[in-house]
Formats: structure tokens, sequence, C-alpha cells
């Protein structure tokens, strides 16, 4: 075992900040996330990266680093963007606002063939910068080892392990940033290994010694996260008790088809069916915010009672759920305003009785552990589902005839998606009900029904997404099938709506 800590990324504030941690663990090294002011915190790690930031190093109160800190850890850095600027004006140097935004794509050109950080660079490669500052005054201790198709400095060298680059080598844009950032980390001696099957073993010890022979409750969803996290415990042998909160606003046949799904994978869960209580106190509701409210407390209730006496909850939070936004300069301590984090889920948590082994991982790092401990494929790569269910589904007064037709809707888009090879290539998909009637005709009868939105975006993260250029054939079918068979339709729309302005969701 190396006896260093993980590649510490201090945050600036950068939105790619994550995607370097990301990067540094596809390269097989383990990696996490700091805040500006957790340098201390770092242990001793293998190495230390230095991300970009919004603000400019000139400005004041900008981010700021302790360079003697830093120093005294005697292990490589990288600054990029930002954390170049910051190194540059650290070791005497300046910055300038750069003559040109600079934004998109430039040329990298390594001033020769024998630093580190470029072994293996072509001698004209792309890079995406995104910066308006850039370095001024170069102080003599510093070497410029790249400059940019404009002969501007993009690359420094401050020591013989420590250096500056003015461009994201973490987005696929800049071609060779891989390369870059493994060069680098080449440079890290015993840098801690990430690699899965080992992690998985990993966190099954941590688990151990944290139960310590206590009870653990799980609440399970049939979710990706969830999924994984019960059969984790499972395999860790841990006393646990998984509760299914069935709240009435799942799609068809789901209740049943996560309690087989659980039979299969050896982990025996209890359904708690609270539907009726659910649907009850959402009657005569159509206001979004108050239907959210009236199921996030109820289902806390529910699972609270269900669960009577609670030794040690686990949940399934994971590492984007931990850390903060970035565009606030993130902390790793500080956890984002987020369903797990309730009140009587952080009186728990105070009294060092929640239990979140997923927080260090990333959603796909989540699904190869997954895949590490025997779950099959379409639980892994299901779509999203949200918390409040099919309510955020139903604009207005959800009722079982609503709930109806968007369950069959849905079980019918979801099939042909599925069939046609399309599931797997979008996001999320789903239908939702339009509380609103229009007149039709069906045989020769006049009818005045509702109408229903088809919804399937393509997205990275959710922040922001694109609908999905279903085939038209493919959607004509949907339709049709709908329009048969689904009472009480007789309208079936596509959604074409980017987010933003639009959400996902209907609510
Ligand atoms: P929106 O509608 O905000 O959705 O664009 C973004 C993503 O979040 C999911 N979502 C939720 N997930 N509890 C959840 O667990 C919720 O209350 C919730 N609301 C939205 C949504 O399905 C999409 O993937």
């Amino acid at each position: 075992m190396s006896e260093h800590s993980p590649i510490a990324v201090i945050d600036f504030g950068s939105q790619y900040s994550q995607l370097i941690v990301r990067r540094v663990r596809e390269l097989g090294c383990f990696a996490k996330l700091y805040g500006p002011d957790e340098l201390h915190l770092t242990g001793a790690p293998a190495a230390v990266i230095l991300s970009g930031g919004p603000r400019s190093v000139s400005e004041p109160n900008a981010p700021d680093i302790d360079l003697d800190y830093l120093r005294s850890l005697g292990v490589p850095v990288l600054g990029v963007c930002y954390g170049m600027q910051l190194l540059n004006t650290k070791h005497g140097g300046d910055v300038k606002p750069s003559d040109r935004r600079e934004y998109g794509p430039a040329t990298l050109i390594p001033a020769g063939s024998d630093c580190p950080l470029f072994a293996g660079i072509s001698k004209e490669s792309q890079i995406w910068m995104s910066h308006s500052d850039t370095v001024g005054e170069l102080p003599d201790s510093v070497t410029i080892i790249a400059r940019n198709q404009h002969n501007t400095p993009v690359a420094l060298q401050f020591a013989d392990d420590w250096f500056g680059i003015q461009f994201h080598p973490e987005v696929t844009h800049s071609h060779e940033g891989t390369q870059v950032l493994r060069n680098f980390i080449a440079l890290a001696k015993d840098a801690p290994k990430f690699e899965i099957a080992s992690f998985k073993d990993h966190l099954i010890q941590e688990i151990k010694d944290q139960v310590n022979g206590r009870e653990v409750v799980c609440g399970v969803s049939g979710g990706v996260d969830s999924t994984v996290l019960a059969v984790l415990l499972n395999e860790a042998e841990i006393p646990m008790r998984a509760i299914f909160v069935d709240h009435g606003l799942l799609r068809k046949n789901e209740a049943a088809e996560v309690v087989a799904q659980f039979k299969e994978l050896g982990v025996p869960i209890e359904l708690v069916d609270a539907s009726e209580r659910f649907l009850s106190a959402l009657e005569g509701q159509s206001d979004p915010e108050e239907k959210r409210k009236i199921i996030g407390g109820l289902f806390i209730d529910v699972f609270f009672e269900a669960a009577a006496n609670i030794e040690l909850l686990a949940q399934g939070t994971l590492y984007p759920d931990v850390i903060e936004s970035a565009s606030s300069g993130s902390a790793a301590s500080k956890i984002k305003t987020h369903h797990n984090r309730v009140d009587r889920i952080l009186d728990l948590q105070k009294q060092g009785r929640v239990l979140e082994p997923l927080a260090e991982l990333f959603k796909d790092e989540v699904r190869q552990l997954g895949t590490t401990l025997g779950i099959p494929r379409p639980i892994l790569y299901r779509h999203p589902f949200p918390g409040p269910g099919l309510a955020v589904r139903c604009p207005g007064a959800i009722t079982p005839d609503r709930l109806e037709i968007i369950r069959e809707g849905d079980a019918i888009f979801m099939r042909q998606l599925k069939e046609s090879g399309w599931y797997d290539k979008v996001w999320q998909a789903y239908c939702a009900l339009i509380p609103v009637r229009t007149v039709g005709v069906k045989g020769d009868e006049r009818s005045y029904e509702f109408a229903v939105s088809l919804r399937a975006v393509i997205s990275e993260d959710a922040m922001t997404a694109h609908w999905a250029h279903l085939p038209y054939e493919l959607l004509g079918s949907v339709s049709n099938e709908i329009l048969n068979s689904v009472p009480g339709v007789n309208r079936v729309l596509y959604d074409i709506s980017t987010k933003p302005p639009a959400s996902i969701e209907w609510e």
C-alpha cells in the first residue's frame, strides 16, 4: 500500500474541477477534490493539481494557496489555468488581461522535446483554452515550456516537478490532454492506485469497521445507487434491513419488479406499500412545490416508521452530492442541499449513525463497482427516476386515473425504446400527462380526452439537456400504440424543449 494520500485536486471553482479528478482516476490513480483552504487536510498527497477558476488572480480577495505549505509537501504540482497564474504570481511573476479572450481551440507547441510533462506529445496538437488572463512578467526562475500559435506562453516550469499549463488537459477537446496528465502523474511517487476491484475490497473492510456489529437499515428504490449499496452491504455480510417504500407514484409493475430484482440479487427487501397514504395526502393538491413537500415529508415519516429503530442508516450518497457546486469554490467537507440531508438524517449523522460507503465515487464508478458485484447491466444502466416519482410528470391534481394513463403510456414508450435500441442512447425518457382535454374522433364518436407528452433527452449530468432526435417512425409507432391502447388519451405530443429553459421533468 502507498504511504501517500490520494492526489489532491484543489478546486478554485472551475466547471472542470470534478473532471480532473475523474481523469486522474481513469488513469488508475486515486484523486480527491479539496477547497483552496483545505490544503492542510490533504494529508500527504502524492501530487497536487491546482484547478482553473472563474476569478482573476489580480482581483482583490482572489482564492489563494499557502505556497510554503505546498512546498513542504515535496511533491509534484501542476497548476491548470488559474492554478498556473497563481503559481506564477507566487513565484514573483504577474498576470495581465489577455489581448484576446482565449476560449476554445488553440495549438500547443512544446518548446523542446525534453520536458517530462510533454513526453510523447506531438510537435503541434489541439488544446482547449478558457481564460482571459495571460502571464505577464516572468520571474527568472521560471521557464517557458510551451507556447500557442500566437507565440503566447501556455506552459511554464517552476521547478523540476512543478508545472503550470494555460489550457484544460481534462477536456476531450485537448486532444493529447490525457497524455499530459499521464506524464504528470508519472512524476508522483507511490500514488495510491484506483482500481475498482481492489477499491471494492477496501470499501467492504471500511464498512465492516464502521458497522462494528450494529444493524444497518438501508432505503432502496431499485435505482442504481441504492441497489449497488444494498448488494455491497450484503457482500460485506452486514446484518441489514433493506426497506423499499412504494409511494404509489411508481411506474407500471415497478414495485413487483424491484422486489423480484432484489430476490435475484440475493438481497432480502421489505416492501412497504404506503400508496394509499400518499395518494390521500396528495388529494386536491396541484401546486408543484406543495406536492413535492408532501411527498418528501411523508416519505421520511413512512421510512422511519417502518425502520422503527435505526442503529445505523446506510445511504447511497455519491461524490458529486458531497462536493459543493464547483462554481462557489468547493469545499469537500460541505454538503449541498440534498434530499439525503433532511433534519432527521442530519441528527443521525451528528450521532455518527449514517453510513455512506459510495460517497467517494462518481456515478460511472458506482456502475463499475456494480459490475464487479455481479449486478446485471440493465439495472446498472437504468434511466434515473426522480424521488417524487410520477408526481413530477403529472401536472395538476394527482388521481389514480391520471397515474394509470402515465403508467400505460410510459410502459409502451419504454418497451419501444428498448426494442429499437434507443433506450441506452438517451439519458432519460418518459411519458407525462398534460392535464388538458382536447377534442378528437375515436371510431365514429367524438372524444374529449387528455393529451400525453413524450420526452426523451440527451444529457451528461442532467444540468443541461437536449431533446433526443428520435426517428419519426419510432415516435409514430409509440403514438399509434398509445392512442390505440391507452384509454383516456386522444393526443400524443413530443417535447422538443432544451434544458434550459425547460427542465427535464414537468414539475
Ligand atoms: P430537472 O427536472 O430538474 O431534473 O431538469 C434533473 C434530473 O433530476 C431528476 N429529478 C429528481 N431526482 N428527486 C430526485 O431524486 C427529485 O426530487 C428530482 N427532481 C428531478 C430528474 O429526473 C432529472 O434526471
